[in-house]
């Protein structure tokens, strides 16, 4: 299938157009016309190779949305005009205990990504959702209800889920204390998500100006991180902390605001961390822990969960051809709270 997207074709240069075909339809694939794609901060990295595996033309984009155009002669679960989404991956070995629980992230044999993974039958690159068409395997596409707004849904796919997953690994109901550091496109999910969840949400920032945006995205304090009083007036006062930041951090200052047998929990930077005394940790019988996207089933149960209780990221709609800008202003910390591509303007590059 003919196909049109946005490509890097290095670390250092702006995306920039790119044709491919996607494969014919495997008995057990779907082809989706893709309608929206969410911009997540792993994108940038990626294009840049940040992560040191990137492999060029890069396609990137794993917050997807759009509606079946074909599918496969055994598929079962979806037709033709189905509102369907792909996240982060688009494979497993769909054999090992991890794709039994359906915590395909952590397969035995690696899952396929979306994007800059090799297909696991004929090796060719996968390609991501800055594009207009995609093709993958029934297990992984997952069910819009009809009554949610298509053009909202993407970052569900991965913003959404990576903050829910811990969330709901770590039990967090009513009344727990739920701190977010980052307020960005994985913050402001954890804040909807904590709130909904009948947490009581603190939210760290560095950026004073979104004090108030945090209070009406559900946060109930908001703590500048960079103030040190502010900082002390949140000692000990956290159960579960969402840590969103981007790059390799000093953690010391954060461990200190959770109670005894907190967890801070790392989903940002994917990176060596700076030291820290381990009497943080056993001062209060805390734990530093991480966390990566989620299962199938899971990042059903987060859309379905948004459906259930009118959550929706707040979406800042851009064009494809305004991607290098909308990874600038990423870069900048300037995203309220995450850009999402309409595929709409790929119709003018075609
Ligand atoms: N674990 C996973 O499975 C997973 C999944 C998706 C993404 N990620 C990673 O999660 C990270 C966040 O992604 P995102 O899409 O939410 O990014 P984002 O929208 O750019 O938000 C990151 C936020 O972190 C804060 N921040 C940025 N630079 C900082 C710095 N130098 N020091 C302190 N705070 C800083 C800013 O919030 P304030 O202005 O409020 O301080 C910023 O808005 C990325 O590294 C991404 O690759 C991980
Ligand atoms: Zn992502
Ligand atoms: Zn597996």
């Amino acid at each position: 299938m003919k196909t049109i997207g946005y490509a890097a074709f290095d670390s250092k240069s702006e995306l920039k157009p790119y044709s491919f075909e996607r494969r014919d339809l495997r008995e057990n694939d779907i082809a989706i016309d893709i309608k929206y794609c969410g911009v997540c901060h792993s994108d940038l990295h990626q294009a840049h190779n940040d992560w040191h595996g990137s492999m060029y033309p890069l396609v990137p984009g794993h917050e997807i949305v759009g509606i079946v155009s074909d599918v496969g002669s055994s598929v079962k679960k979806y037709k033709k005009g189905d509102t369907v989404a792909v996240g982060c991956m688009v494979d497993s070995c769909q054999e090992c205990a991890p794709c039994h629980d359906h915590e395909e992230q952590f397969c035995e044999q690696g899952s396929t990504q979306t994007y800059n993974s090799k297909d696991r039958i004929d090796e060719s690159i996968t390609y991501g959702g800055y594009s207009n068409h995609i093709v993958v395997r029934e297990e992984f596409v997952l069910d819009i209800p009809k009554t949610m707004d298509l053009a909202k849904v993407g970052p569900i796919l991965c913003a959404g889920i990576t903050t829910y997953s811990p969330l709901k690994e770590w039990g967090v109901e009513e009344g727990d204390r739920v701190g977010v550091i980052g307020l960005g496109g994985l913050g402001h999910m954890a804040v909807k998500l904590a709130s909904a969840m009948g947490a009581h949400v603190t939210v760290f920032t560095t950026s004073d100006k979104k004090s108030k945006d945090a209070i009406d995205l559900g946060a109930d304090k908001v703590v500048i991180s960079k103030d040190e009083e502010q900082m002390k007036s949140a000692a000990k006062s956290l159960d579960v902390i969402i840590d969103t930041v981007p790059v390799a951090h000093d953690l010391s200052p954060y461990i200190q605001t959770l109670d005894i047998d907190g967890t801070l929990i790392l989903v940002g930077a994917i990176d060596e961390i700076p030291p820290f005394h381990a009497g943080l940790l056993l001062g209060g019988r805390r734990r530093v822990a991480a966390s990566v996207i989620g299962g199938t089933e899971r990042t059903q149960e987060v859309i379905d969960f948004c459906a259930e209780h009118n959550i929706y990221p707040e979406c800042e709609m851009i064009d494809m051809q305004d991607i290098n800008t909308a990874f600038e202003r990423m870069k900048n910390g300037d995203v309220k709270y995450r850009f999402v591509i309409d595929m709409e303007s790929l119709k003018e590059q075609a």
